[in-house]
């Protein structure tokens, strides 16, 4: 393999930059030539991509983003779409690609490997709902932005004797808002995987406050409710005074964590390896501490990955 391509794709998030410059340095030690396509698979479409060399990926490790940008592509899902793809890079001679980014992405990338395309996918989205990986890339930047952010209301939330409703994001998946109230001590974590009981949470909140606790936090996965309903209804059953607030894509940038940026050189160094070792199809994935590879097939017909051991945590602590 003399020549590949590197794209992130869908939701960005932090550690994504590390992860390109460690494909980049990885490459360019096993003398392969590197481009970057610029905004996912819109940039494949187009042809649009940079060359990456040391200098391009220098300076880039700490910052979050991507320096390649991201997008989601409703063009790409057509077979004609990507047609337009694999013609460009076969155009441009490249032999292979590295595709950052989550299910929707890795959906993309599989159907590139099945045209013939050699591809390995690397978990990134910081929902962490991607199956055969303990922990995709951004996940701990995210939560830990999260934890600063519920630290500071829940400062203001004692203050004023207030109950805050705290929306993170997770459309259909709950591990932000779970990991996220068991690392604060939240009264609440509300997740797509399980029902939200209002009256129960009500009932529960009443108990708090008539036993004298003035303040309380409810995390809620953005896909689990609407945050100013359960605001509404918590200030109608108890009398508390509430607020809301929706962290949005505060949650997504930010410089990476330490674990970030080790994960991301980690994960960005295997998926070059792996693809000049020719085996196509692939996603690194991270388990009990070692990176490996897993299908990309059998990630996109996975299980999500279960939450039930956080979960019942969160039960046992009372959240
Ligand atoms: O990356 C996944 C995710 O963060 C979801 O949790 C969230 O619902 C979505 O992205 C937001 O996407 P967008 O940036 O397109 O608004």
């Amino acid at each position: 393999m003399k020549k590949i391509g590197i794209l992130t794709s869908g939701g960005d998030c932090s550690g994504m930059n590390a992860c390109i410059r460690s494909a980049v340095r990885t490459a360019i030690r096993m003398n392969i030539e590197i481009v970057g396509f610029r905004k996912g698979y819109l940039g494949l479409m187009k042809g649009d991509c940079i060359p990456l060399d040391t200098k391009a990926v220098s300076g880039i490790l700490h910052r979050g983003g991507t320096f390649l940008q991201s997008a989601r592509s409703q063009e790409f899902k057509t077979p004609e779409g990507r047609q337009l793809a694999m013609d460009n890079l076969k155009a441009l001679g490249i032999e292979g690609l590295v595709i950052l980014g989550g299910d929707g992405s890795l959906t993309g990338a599989l159907e590139l490997s099945k045209m013939g395309l050699p591809v390995v996918g690397i978990p990134a989205s910081i929902d962490n709902d991607i199956p055969f990986t303990d922990m995709a890339l951004g996940v701990d930047t995210a939560l830990n932005n999260i934890l600063y952010a519920v630290d500071c209301i829940k400062d203001t939330a004692s203050s004023h004797a207030r109950a805050f409703v705290i929306e993170v994001m997770g459309r259909h998946s709950g591990y932000l808002a779970s990991i996220a109230a068991i690392a604060t001590g939240a009264e609440f974590a509300l997740v797509p995987e399980r029902e939200v009981d209002l009256s129960e949470i009500c009932q529960q909140l009443r108990v708090r406050y008539e036993e004298g606790r003035d303040n309380a936090i409810i995390i809620l996965a953005e896909g689990a409710g609407k945050a100013q309903d359960i605001a509404d209804a918590v200030k109608d059953a108890i009398g508390f005074e509430t607020r809301v607030t929706v962290l949005g894509h505060y949650q997504r940038g930010g410089a990476p964590t330490v674990f970030d940026r080790l994960l991301a050189s980690r994960f960005g160094k295997k998926a070059v390896e792996l693809l000049v070792a020719g085996q196509n199809g692939m996603m690194v994935g991270l388990s009990c501490n070692t990176v490996l590879a897993v299908p990309i097939e059998d990630v996109i017909k996975g299980e999500k990955r279960p939450q039930d051991e956080m979960l019942r945590l969160a039960e046992v602590l009372g959240i």
